[in-house]
């Protein structure tokens, strides 16, 4: 079986960690290719008594949960050593194997100064930040470009370690201390922070592209799982308020060293409302009661910053566009039980720019900050459908619906998420059919 990508098909948190989970057992290996630990994904385990555990992940790939599958952060991560210490410290706490972890020499890590400059970098845009987690994410990536960027192998060697930090501290402490009158950073201090997790990280460094190659050879299943989404992708996204990676499907040749000729089938999910933490526009935003009843129902906050997610109806235009960048093959439509009891749920289908009807994403980013939201309302459901799990379960009015979302989207939804849980879903097709 060939490679498969997985993305978020809007602003993140569409429920990517539970439809990577929900295929575990059939993968051989998932591979995190972008972002770092500004993800986090929320997966709910039923366990044998009944009673539910919680997961969430930052910077390990939602895969780890499945026992037998290889995790693998890839080259196109950027690493915060101490999160991902002390999130293997707490699976294992809870009885998670993840000795099978793999660590790719190129991946960057992220340096604490970079941390430092992410948040005052924001504090110091004020009206116009970009409403970032505060991991230093960005300034990372901007290193990794401006080639000073700290590699997972540059730690294996302390001189050369202290050579590319020194290199890196001559220019930001300059900014530090001129611009935003912070104290410098002394070059030891870093190196001690970077230097303190080398034996444990040693064991787990491989050439995660080799790594990865071979086990297509062998006909084993990857499984690239995408961390934030279409719309946060640095160039496909709604810039500059995205992060500062990759996050369309593309990002996993780059991210992870699979080239476009490996990949079988792109696997989209979509939440069947909008959300987006930070800045930047959203169309569909509701500032009403609507938006309060889907944060409320839908437990719309982060799982990373846990700030209140802004919400919205769902807009099929970015779902259009999500299909086309990504060459969506399925669709994962998830918290579709969120919309049960209204009495119509409006369904995004065009934007209004000035008098001017868009059936696609605008050109210009000016005119899709004022682009109004054209709806279609389908009626409503009542059921509670969490209990559904053939797709004639589901209410016809729900199924109308997901039937009318999907004509406009461009591709099948094969898998409909009615609740958190890892078993709470319909599926219409089978996501690893051979296509
Ligand atoms: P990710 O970043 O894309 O992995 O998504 P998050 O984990 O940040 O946010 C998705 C949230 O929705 C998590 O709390 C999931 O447990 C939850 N979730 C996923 N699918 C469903 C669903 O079908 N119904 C409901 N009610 N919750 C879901
Ligand atoms: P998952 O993988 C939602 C947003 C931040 C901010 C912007 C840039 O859980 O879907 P960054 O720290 O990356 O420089 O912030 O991107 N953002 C996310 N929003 N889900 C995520 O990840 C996100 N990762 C980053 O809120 O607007
Ligand atoms: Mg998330």
């Amino acid at each position: 079986m060939p490679a498969i990508v997985l993305v978020g098909a809007q602003w993140g948190d569409e429920g990517k960690g539970k439809a990577t989970d929900l295929l575990g057992n059939r993968i051989d290996y998932v591979v995190k290719f972008n972002g770092g630990n500004n993800a986090g994904h929320t997966v709910v385990i039923e366990q044998p008594d009944g009673s539910r555990e919680k997961y969430a992940l930052h910077l390990l790939p939602s895969g780890i949960l499945t026992p037998g599958v290889v995790p693998v952060i890839a080259n196109g991560v950027v690493i915060d050593l101490a999160v991902l210490f002390e999130e293997i410290d707490g699976l294992n706490a809870r009885g998670i194997d993840t000795s099978r972890l793999l660590v790719s020499s190129n991946a960057h890590v992220i340096a604490g100064y970079n941390k430092t400059l992410d948040k005052v970098t924001e504090r110091f845009l004020g009206s116009r930040r970009i409403g970032t987690t505060g991991r230093g994410i960005g300034p990372t990536y901007a290193d990794k470009m401006s080639r000073i960027g700290i590699r997972v192998q540059d730690l294996f060697d302390e001189s050369i370690l202290r050579q590319k930090v020194e290199a890196a501290l001559d220019v930001k402490n300059e900014l530090l201390v001129k611009m935003y009158n912070r104290r410098a950073i002394e070059v030891d201090e870093t190196v001690q922070e970077l230097l303190q997790y080398v034996e444990r990280l040693r064991p787990m460094v491989r050439d995660t592209s080799l790594e990865l190659a071979q086990a297509l050879d062998r006909g084993d299943t990857v499984l690239c799982e995408a961390g934030q989404a279409t719309l946060l992708d640095v160039d496909h996204g709604t810039y500059p308020y995205v992060t500062s990676s990759n996050a369309i499907s593309a990002g996993a040749c780059t991210g992870a060293g699979i080239p476009p000729t490996r990949i079988d089938s792109v696997i989209a999910v979509l939440k069947a409302y909008t959300t987006r933490v930070g800045e930047g526009p959203f169309p569909t935003e509701l500032l009403d009661d609507s938006g309060e009843f889907l944060r409320k129902t839908g437990a719309e906050y982060g799982t990373t910053t846990g700030r209140p997610r802004r919400c919205g109806w769902i807009d099929t235009v970015i779902g259009r566009y999500a299909a086309r960048v990504n060459g969506v093959t399925d669709f994962v439509l998830t918290k579709l039980d969120v919309l049960t009891g209204l009495e119509r749920v409006p369904v995004c289908v065009a934007y209004d720019v000035d008098g001017v009807r868009h059936d696609e994403m605008p050109v210009s980013q000016s005119d899709f900050h004022h682009a109004t939201p054209i709806y279609e309302e389908l009626t409503g459901w009542f059921e509670d459908i969490s209990h559904a799990r053939r797709y004639e379960d589901l209410p016809e009015a729900c199924r109308e619906y997901v039937e009318f979302v999907e004509s406009r989207i461009g591709a099948r939804i094969s898998v409909i998420g009615v609740g958190p849980g890892r078993d709470e879903v319909v599926v219409r097709h089978d996501l690893l059919e051979n296509r």
